[in-house]
């Protein structure tokens, strides 16, 4: 027995990590036709990673003070060795993120993964999607700048349409009349500590829940319903390590090229990811002509501004975000995946994905009467790929399911 050995037989002895690596690496067996759209899983993982590591060092020399915060960015910025480095790493990460994660969760919708046995995989999934959604406007007063300071304004004074207690609610959440010193010092904790921690805790549960289940794949084929009769391992399965740890690698490798291509060549994104307007100091006296959220929050933003009363937009922008979570109870269809759906169901979604990112456009653009009309038309279509889901997945013929992957 080697020194390397009788050290893992010791550690083995005291703690399960042999069958920890076992149970979730090298012997978790995987559907084997993973295909590209399972690369943004490990990806969200890197990026969650690369967060918390920039963003250690950010803390390191920024200052949560109304008076000296935005002066302490552009200090990082320019005096901190690699502190340039440090910050797009981190403010490119905040869009990536998104990117990832958006795409993460299209996979689900062209596959099915949030069906059955996989409904809490999802719902985990929704509630990392909100924590990231808090992460990153809080995140963003952080700098101070124009865009900062009026972004959160108009966000919090959302609450303000809430009958009765909404007013009050407003004044607690800022700590004050108008977003002031309190909220940026309330919102730099709940952004470097509180929030990271939730979503450390929904990321764990989210895989363990999908181990506990395993993988949904590409075919929407249920693996574990065929297993060898003597080693009881799924026919379909591999085991994730080595062969998805290194088809991952390949993943981040790519990722990473564009990652670092627009952190080094285009850090703003020509205003997509950082805005022209937040490179001005914040000034409570000055409203800026035109106060946009980053692209991802535009969606539902564009259908805020789409409906005419306050309430009803800020109950039509939460309904639109919660509805993603019901998806598994609202899809009827027999097949999961989108290869045995008919026609019905790729045109609802390709209508939606058109809707989705047609409503993200029109909600950086002024709403102009124009763009209104066509952020009402889109964001109809919205809902009723949601609503309408489960009389046209029931009514529609779905291609038979093979019981094994082919070939
Ligand atoms: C920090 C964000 C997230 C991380 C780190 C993360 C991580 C992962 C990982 C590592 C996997 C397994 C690999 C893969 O299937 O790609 C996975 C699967 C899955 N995730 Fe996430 N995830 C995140 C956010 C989300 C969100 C927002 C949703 C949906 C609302 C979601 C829904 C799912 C589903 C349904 C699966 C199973 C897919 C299948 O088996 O086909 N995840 N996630």
């Amino acid at each position: 027995m080697s020194a390397m050995q009788k050290m893992i037989g010791w550690i083995d002895d005291r703690f399960p990590l042999t069958v920890t690596w076992k149970a979730h690496l090298s012997e978790y067996y995987a559907p084997k036709n993973f295909n590209f759209w399972y690369f943004f899983g490990s990806l969200a993982l890197l990026v969650l990673v690369n967060q918390i590591f920039t963003g250690i060092f950010l803390t390191m020399n920024y200052k949560p003070d109304t008076l000296l915060a935005f002066g302490s960015v552009e200090y990082i910025m320019r005096d901190v060795d690699w502190g340039w480095l440090i910050r797009y790493m981190h403010s490119v990460g905040a869009s990536m993120f998104f990117v990832v994660v958006y795409l993460h969760m299209f996979r689900g919708l062209i596959y099915g993964s949030y069906r059955k046995p996989r409904e809490l995989v999802w719902i985990f999934g929704m509630m990392i999607y909100l924590a990231l959604m808090a992460e990153a406007f809080m995140g963003y007063l952080l700098p101070w700048g124009q865009m900062s300071f009026w972004g959160a304004q108009v966000i919090i004074s959302l609450f303000g349409a809430i009958p009765v207690i909404g007013d009050a609610l407003s004044t607690w959440i800022r700590g004050d009349f108008v977003v002031s010193d309190a909220t940026l010092n309330r919102f730099f904790a709940f952004h470097v500590i509180a929030i990271p921690l939730v979503l450390l805790g929904l990321v764990v549960a989210h895989i363990i829940a999908l181990h506990e289940v395993g993988s949904n794949n590409p075919e929407g084929i249920e693996i574990k319903k065929v297993k060898d009769p003597v080693t009881h391992i799924p026919l379909d399965g591999i085991p994730f390590h080595p062969y998805y740890t290194v088809k991952d690698i390949v993943g981040v490798v790519v990722f990473l090229m564009v990652f670092s291509a627009i952190i080094f060549f285009a850090p703003e994104m020509g205003g997509w990811f950082l805005e022209p307007d937040n490179f001005i100091p914040a000034n409570p006296m000055k409203t800026p002509p035109h106060i946009v959220p980053l692209w991802y929050f535009t969606p539902f933003y564009a259908l805020l501004r789409a409906v005419p009363n306050k309430l009803f937009g800020v109950i039509g922008m939460g309904a639109a975000v919660l509805i993603i979570t019901f998806l598994p109870w609202l899809d009827r269809a027999k097949a999961k995946s989108i290869r045995y759906r008919g026609p019905i169901y790729k045109t609802f979604l390709t209508l939606f994905v058109i809707s989705f990112v047609g409503l993200g456009y029109l909600g950086t653009k002024e709403p102009t009467p124009v763009h209104t009309a066509f952020a009402r038309i889109f964001g109809t279509i919205y809902f009723a790929f949601f609503l309408l889901m489960p009389l046209y997945t029931s009514i529609e013929k779905t291609k038979p399911v093979p019981e094994r992957i082919p070939e």
